[in-house]
């Protein structure tokens, strides 16, 4: 039962799907071509004709045929189709292609959360946009639960003139104006069998729900960040996992059909981005002005341990809540500890002092050592087997990894999560006191007491980046740990908790995050109709918050301060993202730049761009010039300079003056200090130079600082990096 945490954190890891053939060995393949326009291949008439024409000509209809999967036209230029490895070099001579490789896996990566982010109906931005209204989500995921109330469309009105799609689900529960597409890719049909897309998809754009809880916990109004939003769901999982070859069909027709904002909660680790389709489809989609917001990981706290590094990407790493649901454990010596626990069962009694039990293995347990016990052990135990050997109650305590970070999972049990060093306190006073004694009391849901929130999670993946090493990822931070939406199926059958279809789970990982940032950046598109997806993620990176909501800077899993490669620029604060002032502006033309300037040949540039493209031709830009909302620079030489453009989208007449927090060892010169602006789009740009500090001690390879410009209303704070 413990394992249920791990499983939602390394999240339905999905196998390699290489079909077996015993004749010859198929695999499928992710195939770049030339678009056919830049061929002007007399014989193109259909995608699907054109695609063909690089399988081997003499095809037989036995089981080794060559099969094609899917013709994509929008998210890549190119196809997907089951190949041996042979048949994949016969192809590589023919005109027009660019490039093949195995498709690529990816996997899943894991409510009370509109007034944490401060999110009111009558004020700020729900006002501004109002609660999203008319703007289409896209979520690429498992499917949806459809039925649920989450996904109910009362109050909604109808679906844009032109959206088109279809929705691939049963009759009992089809579209409605709340849900009006869902197409699938793998199975029959788009019902959700896993619970994740309902989640994720009902945290972005889900409708309000009174008096949604887990067994009694967190209850209250249940909604999604841009609950007036209309949602569309692409089936791309399944219970085995995310075949490359479906999340981009479902790409590819999430973009035909119109959607305004893409949210993937999956990836597939560290990749050339020239081998990523969803990074693919992001770059192609960046003209279209339809951002796509993805997870950063859970494969933290390991440094550079990314997923979704492109930077026309929005890339999201998970912190806490100010929601605990507080389960106490108070020792026989009357030392406290404030844990958690899902399941706080009413019968239990909070009074009554148990011997408490530390045993040597937590794998297998006997009557003799722990019936009628508190029994304390670490996460990983199988606490169904202490329940059937008699135990009364479990302490999970924390490893050293997961620090501070409690992540709720439902347990057998009355039971109580405790932090890594709370659990060493507890197993100390096991070890030394002759008897040892424990009792938990339940307290329910506590909203905004100790301990402060948010903190970054411990399983929330951390820069630096590796693909794109010159820009500092991820990009953000929202809330991801213990996050209660929608869900397919009752989580229990115990008749005192369940007994309507209303269904909602607790779960925890960067894949509940990523939607949170859907949600905001929905409303600013509805807020903001003409931003970019780069000013729409400027505004949503320079008015984070890098300070807890005890007013100290935010803390990780260790309870130290969080530095940029775990934070981004900090965690959202969407009332202020919908008025930031100034933007960070980014064109195609810069990206496809910095693609050049990566590195990449001109080859991997047209397979990303899906045009013919030469890099001597468009240009070259080092990655610090990209005109991103966060600097990072590598401070190799004694100095560097890079150039910053801001666009005012505040009031016309408006003055800004610089304020720097400089870098431990760096000097840092800004030129000039002050912006002043006359109107609004006005464009204004200035130089940051970096220095070392002469004499200073060697820090370490990276030091942390901001820059912000600071006018009488509004602080547009950009976090630097200085790799040493
Ligand atoms: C694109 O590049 C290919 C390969 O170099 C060439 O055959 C083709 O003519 C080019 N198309 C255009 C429109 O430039
Ligand atoms: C937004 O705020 C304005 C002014 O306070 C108010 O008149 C209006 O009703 C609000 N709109 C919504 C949708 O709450
Ligand atoms: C919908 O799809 C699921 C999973 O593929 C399947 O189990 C179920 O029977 C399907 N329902 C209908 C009505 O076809
Ligand atoms: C949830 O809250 C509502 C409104 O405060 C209340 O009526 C309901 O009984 C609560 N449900 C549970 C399970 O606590
Ligand atoms: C307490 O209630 C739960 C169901 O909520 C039940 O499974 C358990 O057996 C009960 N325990 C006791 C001691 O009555
Ligand atoms: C509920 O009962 C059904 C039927 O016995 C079983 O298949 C399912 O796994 C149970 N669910 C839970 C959460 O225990
Ligand atoms: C600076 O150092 C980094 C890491 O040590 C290295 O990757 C990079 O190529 C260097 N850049 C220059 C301009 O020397
Ligand atoms: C800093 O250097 C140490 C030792 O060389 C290395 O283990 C660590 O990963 C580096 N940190 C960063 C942020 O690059």
């Amino acid at each position: 039962m413990a394992s249920t945490t791990l499983l939602l954190l390394i999240l339905l890891s999905s196998s390699v799907h290489a079909i077996s053939d015993p004749l010859s060995s198929f695999q499928n393949y992710i195939v770049h071509v030339r678009h056919p326009y830049n061929l002007l291949n007399p014989n193109y008439t259909s995608p699907q004709n054109y695609h063909l024409s690089f399988f081997p000509t003499t095809t037989t209809t036995t089981s080794s045929s060559p099969r094609l999967l899917y013709s994509y036209s929008e998210a890549i230029t190119g196809f997907s189709a089951q190949l041996t490895a042979e048949q994949v070099t016969a192809m590589s001579t023919k005109p027009g292609f660019l490039g093949a490789y195995p498709t690529p896996n990816y996997k899943l990566m894991t409510t009370q959360t509109p007034t944490f982010l401060k999110l009111h109906s009558n004020s700020g931005l729900w006002n501004q946009s109002n609660q999203g209204e008319g703007i289409i989500i896209g979520t690429i995921d498992t499917g949806v639960a459809s039925g649920h109330p989450s996904f109910s469309d009362a109050g909604m009105p109808s679906a844009p003139p032109r959206w088109k799609s279809q929705c691939q689900l049963p009759l009992t529960a089809p579209c409605n104006k709340k849900l009006i597409g869902a197409r699938t890719f793998v199975g029959n049909n788009a019902s959700d069998l896993q619970g994740h897309g309902s989640h994720t998809t009902s945290t972005a754009g889900g409708n309000f729900v009174d008096n949604a809880n887990v067994l009694s916990q967190a209850n209250g109004t249940a909604s999604g960040i841009a609950p007036r939003a209309h949602v569309a769901v692409y089936k791309v999982c399944d219970l085995e996992g995310c075949r490359g070859e479906d999340v981009t069909a479902g790409l590819d027709f999430a973009i035909q059909d119109g959607v305004d904002v893409v949210s993937l909660s999956l990836g597939a680790g560290t990749t050339s981005f020239a081998m990523d389709p969803i990074a693919i489809a992001g770059f192609r989609s960046f003209p279209k002005g339809i951002p796509f917001v993805c997870a950063a990981g859970n494969d933290g706290p390991y440094l550079s341990s990314l997923s979704n590094e492109a930077p026309w990407l929005l890339t999201v790493g998970a912190s806490t809540m100010n929601r605990i649901l507080k389960s106490v454990v108070r020792l026989g010596d009357g030392q406290e500890f404030a844990g958690e626990a899902l399941f706080q069962p009413k019968n239990f009694s909070s009074q009554q002092k148990f011997p408490l039990v530390a045993p040597q293995s937590c794998d297998k347990f006997s009557p003799k050592t722990v019936k009628g016990k508190i029994v304390l052990c670490d996460l990983v135990a199988d606490v169904d087997a202490i329940k059937a050997a008699g135990g009364s109650a479990v302490i999970l305590k924390n490893n050293k990894i997961e620090g501070a970070t409690i992540v709720l999972n439902l347990q057998p049990l009355p039971s109580s999560l405790v932090t890594f060093t709370d659990g060493a306190k507890i197993t100390s006073y096991a070890a030394t006191e002759v008897n040892p004694t424990a009792a938990i009391e339940f307290y329910g849901t506590v909203i905004g007491s100790p301990p402060s929130a948010p903190k970054v999670a411990f399983f929330s993946s951390r820069g630096p980046s590796i693909s794109s090493a010159g820009i500092l990822k991820p990009d953000i931070i929202a809330p991801g740990v213990n996050v209660l939406a929608a869900w397919h199926e009752p989580i229990t059958n115990d008749t005192n908790y369940n007994g309507n279809r209303r269904h909602f789970n607790i779960i925890s990982g960067t894949s509940m995050a990523t939607p949170h940032i859907t949600g905001v950046v929905a409303l600013l598109k509805k807020a903001h109709p003409n931003w970019s997806p780069a000013a729409i993620k400027s505004a949503i990176m320079t008015t984070a918050d890098v300070a807890d909501d005890s007013g100290n800077p935010i803390m990780d899993e260790k309870l130290k301060p969080a530095d940029h490669f775990a934070l981004g620029a900090g965690h959202v604060n969407p009332a202020k993202a919908g008025d930031p002032g100034l933007v960070y502006d980014i064109s195609g033309d810069d990206y496809l730049r910095y693609i050049c300037g990566v590195g990449y040949s001109d080859s991997d540039v047209t397979i990303i761009a899906g045009r013919n493209v030469s890099c001597s031709e468009v240009g070259k830009i080092a990655e610090a010039e990209l005109n991103y909302p966060s600097i990072l620079v590598f401070l190799n030489l004694t100095k560097v300079r890079v150039k910053r453009t801001v666009t005012n989208v505040g009031e016309a007449e408006s003055t800004y003056r610089v304020k720097v927090q400089s870098p431990k060892g760096v000097r840092v010169k800004v030129k000039p200090l002050v912006l002043g602006f006359s109107e609004v789009g006005e464009k204004k740009s200035f130089y940051v130079t970096f220095e070392k500090v002469f004499g200073a001690m060697y820090l370490g390879n990276s030091t942390h600082g901001s820059l912000s410009w600071v006018s009488a209303k509004r602080v547009v704070r950009s976090p630097i990096v200085v790799m040493m």
